[in-house]
């Protein structure tokens, strides 16, 4: 009799136990979760457009975890009046490139910020005729939910090349702010070429070697209709947007210290966006089976970049990579003269 009274008791403090940690780890991240959504910085102006009832937020519930407990409730309490307000807003500032720059890497931890939401997907409006003729209400559909005292940040770096899009984001917000991120431009080039070649592998096609593409074999010099190396040189792409937005407008990121120490990097981005510091030593860690920081938004929540980043490059010849970096760097200079940002490239 008495066993049994100590198996049920045992049971019975197992049961409770497991309660008190479920319903802890729960408001861990429910905590969590709602703080990063507590508008925390006052922004100044918004863009409008009013809601219609369709638009009730339901997408919101799929970028916002916390929210679907507060949506389920079926009397109107004091959260849901706040769901109300979420309304899809065009974006105060955009990672406009450089590809491979490390433009994922920045849209996500910049996410990290409370005050900041982004656009998960690459929306390409402004790069692609057919989705810029849908014109800018389309464009502010793609957007995600968000609470008007936070900002929207997309990302599509084909924007930085493409010969229409400075005068095109000109003309939705000639205020925006505007992120550069980029790499050393070799580096840069051949992460390029990387990506291309794992795409020909994946349908069993072969490719040129990086080299072949890299230097025209006829004069041995550096290949500059090739897209790669066309892609790194900064300063020409730059000088384009410049016709159109000041200097101050832009915020140049060092992609190469993104990789290897984030933090200060994106403390820069957060003063640049009249952000709170609000990101932390505690949202990044470095994880070692990766090799790169990975995120962490709370003890429950955290996450690593895809495999698609972060790539094992193939060897260069050694004489290309001096070759392409004595190309690149009458370039360099100039890009740091204009930015104000020295990078020390070779
Ligand atoms: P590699 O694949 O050459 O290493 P983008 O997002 O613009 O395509 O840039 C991809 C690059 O982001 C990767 O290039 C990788 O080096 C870099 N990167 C920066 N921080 C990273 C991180 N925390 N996790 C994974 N990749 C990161």
């Amino acid at each position: 009799m008495l066993f049994k009274q100590q198996v049920w008791l045992r049971q019975k403090l197992l049961v409770l136990g497991s309660l008190a940690v479920g319903s802890l780890l729960y408001l861990v991240a429910r905590v969590g979760s709602l703080d990063r959504l507590q508008p925390i910085c006052p922004i100044e102006g918004r863009f409008g457009g009013a809601r219609s009832q369709a638009e009730f937020p339901l997408r919101a519930l799929q970028f916002k975890r916390g929210l679907l407990h507060e949506f389920r409730k079926s009397n109107a309490s004091k959260e849901q009046v706040r769901l109300h307000d979420l309304v899809q807003q065009l974006p105060k500032a955009i990672i406009i490139g450089v590809r491979k720059g490390g433009t994922r890497a920045l849209l996500e931890m910049l996410n990290l910020h409370p005050a900041v939401v982004k656009a998960s997907q690459e929306i390409h409006f402004f790069d692609n005729d057919e989705n810029y003729a849908k014109g800018i209400e389309w464009y502010r559909k793609k957007m995600p939910f968000s609470y008007p005292q936070q900002i929207t940040i997309e990302k599509s770096p084909a924007y930085f090349i493409t010969e229409e899009v400075p005068e095109r984001i000109y003309k939705m917000n000639s205020s925006i702010k505007l992120l550069i991120i980029v790499r050393e431009p070799t580096t840069r080039a051949i992460s390029d070429y990387t990506q291309v070649l794992e795409g020909k592998e994946r349908k069993n096609k072969t490719y040129y070697k990086f080299e072949k593409l890299a230097i025209d074999p006829n004069t041995c010099e550096v290949n500059t209709k090739y897209k790669a190396v066309r892609t790194s040189i900064y300063t020409k792409h730059l000088e384009r947007w410049l016709k159109y937005f000041p200097i101050e407008q832009f915020h140049i990121v060092d992609g190469d210290r993104l990789i290897m120490e984030p933090l200060p990097e994106l403390q820069l981005v957060e003063k640049f966006l009249n952000l709170p510091p609000r990101i932390s030593q505690y949202n990044l860690y470095f994880n070692a089976t990766r090799g790169f920081y990975c995120l962490r938004f709370n003890i429950i929540f955290n996450k690593c970049l895809a495999g698609s980043k972060g790539r094992i490059h193939p060897e260069v010849d050694p004489s290309v990579i001096t070759k392409l970096r004595k190309f690149f760097h009458p370039f360099n200079q100039k890009f740091y003269q204009i930015t104000g940002r020295t990078l020390n490239w070779p």
